[in-house]
């Protein structure tokens, strides 16, 4: 029916799952699925008089501490923007730093996240990416595919505009070849074309550092998501600051294009000025 994201977007009725200590109050709803995008490693570095790349190394420490506290509250996806298609403009040292510090994480990490249960999927293109990049990334995947623990998610060579370019060419050649009909690619059909295939949409994305900005981090699956702008760099990220998003992400009021919990079912209440005046 018109405007049913549910089809598209599993998150959003399953958006909501109680925590572990949670009791059923509203203010124990814990987000399904957060999304991070982790930023302000380089002013962290610089405003200690270090060099950038020294950010980058702390991040992983907070990546470390993120997950393990996103898999301890009981958050069922976390996806994580570990590099985006546009960070290949940084220079070409920075480049390199981010994709070691990455290939020492999968080393050391790996075993260590299997053995937790967690579950590893990586979005992103692949084409272009070097042979040992993409034997780790696929390494990840293949090793921790049947876990059922939380759902680590790394955007890898990401891009949101660029995903669904992919996917729309997917479903192009498809048509081309007969086995699409136009007619049939409605919201759930294009979800299901692009790398988050399957996953429940973010609930919840944060971004670190203070900047207010998407940066092209998953533009179609987080079209009903909550934003939490955190002022942290990210190489302070820990359990306290995620925490702190999730208090925030339990007092908003969710109502995906509806009138939400306020207004009685049935009720002829329209949305007026003088219904948002009185908090609608
Ligand atoms: C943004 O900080 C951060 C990045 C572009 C990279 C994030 C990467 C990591 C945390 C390490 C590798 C990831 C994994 C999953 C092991 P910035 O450099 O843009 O900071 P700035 O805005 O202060 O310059």
């Amino acid at each position: 029916m018109p405007g049913d994201h549910s089809a598209s977007t599993a998150g959003h009725e399953g958006g909501w799952q109680e925590s572990k200590d949670g009791g059923g109050c509203p203010q124990a709803r814990l987000p399904r699925h957060v999304a991070v995008i982790m930023d302000g490693n380089g002013r962290w570095a610089s405003r200690r008089g270090l060099p950038r790349v020294e950010g980058h190394r702390q991040g992983v420490e907070a990546v470390r501490r993120c997950v393990r506290a996103a898999a301890e509250a009981g958050i069922g996806y976390l996806t994580l923007y570990a590099f985006s298609a546009e960070n290949w403009r940084r220079p070409s040292t920075e480049v390199s730093v981010l994709m070691s510090l990455l290939k020492r994480y999968v080393r050391s990490d790996l075993e260590k996240l299997h053995e937790a249960g967690i579950r590893i999927r990586i979005i992103g293109d692949r084409d272009g990416l070097s042979a040992d990049i993409l034997g780790l990334l696929q390494e990840c995947e293949t090793r921790t595919r049947d876990n059922n623990g939380m759902t680590l998610v790394v955007a890898f060579n990401y891009g949101g505009r660029q995903e669904i370019a992919r996917a729309a060419r997917r479903l192009a050649e498809r048509v081309a070849a007969g086995t699409l009909e136009p007619g049939a690619i409605d919201e759930a059909c294009f979800a299901a074309a692009l790398d988050t295939a399957g996953m429940p949409d973010p609930d919840l994305v944060i971004r670190t550092s203070g900047e207010q900005r998407v940066s092209n981090f998953l533009p179609w699956q987080s079209a009903y998501a909550e934003y939490v702008f955190l002022p942290d760099l990210w190489p302070d990220f820990n359990e306290a600051v995620l925490a702190r998003a999730l208090a925030e992400y339990a007092r908003r009021e969710r109502r995906f294009g509806g009138l939400g919990s306020g207004v009685p079912e049935g009720s002829s209440v329209v949305d007026t000025p003088r219904y948002r005046e009185a908090g609608g």
